[in-house]
């Protein structure tokens, strides 16, 4: 079996809600400044005893719960994250411990910026045939919060911590990919571990529209199928105007596109796993729906997959 079901998400994002205008009491910016460039309104930041490993805890253990599966029987947890709450131990080792999986699998997390879960989804599904694995977990977690210059308006202002999670397991549908890596270490960085988020906004949203729609030509191509065959684009959220360009671009109507930014900001490598999650928990997406997914990020990274649901 070469393809790769999603067989039940989860999501958890932190207590506390940001909104734009309180991001304005904290930096030189505005609601309708960050509404109108981003389609932000809300982000969520961690508070009190909230980190990375519980929120990951949390979008994990109410993915297991809902897919029914024997906890026991997961061979291998791929957690993607740019903002774990340790250098080391990873992330996924704790999760292992967390939740009382077995000790003979392996478990790792996975950098690739926001283009974290699309590579996640790739690494497990070649992970899982090597290792002739029954169930998988995949968690795209982010705590961009602990990370962002509170005095850096370009920045503190887009992203939001979140995390989501998928129980996977290799089965004969569809599942297409295409990944790419272009080397770069100045368009977004955290240089050192405790550093803050730069990025270069205006080459990042420009990477992405001229990126993405290529991508999306590649994937959906090698698919088989046309544009208006998939039935739900669930495309990483770091700005409304950059899905809206390329719903455009492919010709596509805006209601196949998952849209939540607007509750979230960008949180990165979790970002398409939470849209995806509240797509299938609001019944927007049904088992058979063909769905893509696609996300770009640091590093410069980019991926984009085809699956049947
Ligand atoms: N509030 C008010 N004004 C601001 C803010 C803010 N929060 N941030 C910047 N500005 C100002 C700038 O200083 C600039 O002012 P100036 O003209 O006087 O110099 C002006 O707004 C315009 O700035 P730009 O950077 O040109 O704004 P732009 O329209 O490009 O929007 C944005 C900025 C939203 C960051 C956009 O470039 C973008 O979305 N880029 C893509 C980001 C992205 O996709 N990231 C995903 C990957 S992240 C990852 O992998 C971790």
């Amino acid at each position: 079996m070469t393809g790769l079901r999603i067989l039940a998400t989860g999501k958890a994002v932190p207590v506390k809600k940001v909104t734009n205008d309180d991001m304005a009491r904290i930096v030189d910016t505005s609601d309708e400044w960050i509404k109108q460039r981003t389609g932000m309104s809300v982000r969520h930041h961690v508070s009190g005893e909230e980190n990375h490993t519980g929120l990951a805890e949390q979008a994990a253990r109410k993915a297991i719960e809902k897919s029914g599966i024997d906890k026991a029987e997961i061979d291998a947890v791929v957690v993607c994250t740019v903002s774990s709450d340790y250098y080391s131990p990873s992330t996924a080792c704790l999760i292992q411990g967390r939740l009382g999986l077995r000790k003979d699998i392996i478990a790792f997390d996975l950098g690739a910026g926001c283009s974290g879960f699309v590579f996640g989804l790739e690494t497990i599904r070649a992970l899982m045939m090597a290792r002739n694995a029954k169930y998988g977990l995949i968690i795209g977690a982010e705590v961009l919060s602990k990370k962002m210059d509170m005095t850096d308006r370009s920045t503190c202002v887009l992203f939001g911590d979140g995390a989501a999670a998928a129980v996977v397991e290799l089965a004969d549908n569809q599942f297409t990919s295409v990944i790419g890596v272009d080397g770069d270490e100045e368009m977004i960085n955290i240089k050192t571990p405790n550093g803050y988020i730069h990025m270069d906004g205006q080459g990042t949203y420009k990477f992405a529209v001229a990126t993405v729609p290529k991508v999306i030509e590649e994937v959906v191509a090698k698919s088989g199928f046309s544009y208006d065959e998939i039935d739900h684009y669930v495309l990483h959220q770091a700005n409304l105007r950059i899905i809206e360009s390329i719903a455009k671009k492919i010709k596509q109507p805006m209601d196949k596109f998952v849209v939540n930014i607007e509750k979230y900001g960008n949180t990165s490598a979790a970002s398409v796993g939470l849209a995806l999650d509240e797509a299938l928990e609001e019944g927007r997406i049904h088992p058979g729906d063909k769905v893509l997914l696609c996300a770009f990020g640091a590093g410069r990274t980019w991926g984009a997959v085809v699956l049947e649901m």
